[in-house]
């Protein structure tokens, strides 16, 4: 059997551990595919990791296209999923569909999408296109939600419950659950047919994702509760910058042996 991961394949790992990782380049894509990964998640986080952005909201489906096709070129093994943009699936099915298939074209193996938006999961299914679903603190969602809070606390966890079986209904292989206490993870995991991904929703999962630049330490000011950081990322880059300028002044770098 093929070592490649596919949607089914991740959908048959409900009770395992799948391993998630953001990804938004060719050469990260690269590096987490050869780590043996099992899917690359080119998430719309790349709007605030990577673009600028305040948050994920003014992230265009030009931008994510361009992001999915280098993540692609250096994925071979992992499964790439794509988020789909905020904005490119809300108003209707065809909306999604036609969103996905550029996502698709582009290089993206499987979509996310955030909500239970049933008939642009259904439609992107019956075209053929995985879905995985996203659940709890959707960050698309942040107004409404009145900041970036935890979801599903007391009385609100069936609310997002029942999110999740709507889209396990709608054909979605998978679900991610962001931010909901530990406890209603265990609960959702439970019940729902599907794999469930983690991040922000304590250790009982099916699997977990994390953003790229919240592990490797990259991202500016204190690190969330919800991740981890296993290397200090932006202070061994900036130390390295500040070395090569420190040589290029004092004139030790290029040296005879850079030079031709
Ligand atoms: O955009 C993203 O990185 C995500 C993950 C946080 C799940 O949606």
């Amino acid at each position: 059997m093929s070592d490649i991961m596919t949607a089914p394949k991740i959908a048959s790992m409900k009770g395992g551990r799948i391993v998630c990782v953001t990804a938004y380049d060719t050469p990260s894509a690269q590096m987490a595919d050869e780590v043996g990964v099992d899917i690359i998640l080119v998430g719309d986080s790349v709007g605030n990791t990577t673009l600028g952005y305040e948050n994920t909201l003014p992230v265009t489906l030009d931008e994510m296209i361009h992001h999915v096709s280098a993540a692609a070129r250096g994925c071979r093994r992992a499964l790439l999923v794509a988020d789909m943009p905020f904005g490119s699936y809300q108003a209707c099915a065809e909306d999604a569909i036609r969103s996905g298939i550029e996502l698709v074209k582009a290089g993206a193996a499987a979509l996310k999408l955030e909500g239970p938006y049933v008939d642009a999961i259904g439609g992107l299914v019956a075209a053929g296109v995985p879905v995985m679903g996203h659940i709890g603190m959707t960050p698309q969602s942040v107004h409404s939600f009145g900041g970036f809070r935890v979801q599903g606390r007391g009385n609100k966890a069936d609310l997002v419950l029942d999110a999740g079986k709507k889209i396990a209904d709608a054909g979605a292989f998978s679900v991610v659950l962001e931010m909901v206490p530990a406890m209603v993870a265990r609960r959702i995991t439970d019940e729902l047919p599907i794999p469930t991904i983690g991040i922000g929703a304590g250790p009982d999962c099916d699997g977990e994702v994390q953003v790229w630049h919240d592990i490797l330490g990259l991202s500016a000011g204190d690190p969330f509760k919800h991740t981890k950081r296993y290397l200090d990322g932006r202070q061994a880059i900036t130390d390295a910058i500040r070395a090569y300028a420190s040589e290029v002044r004092e004139k030790t770098f290029p040296g005879s042996e850079n030079s031709f």
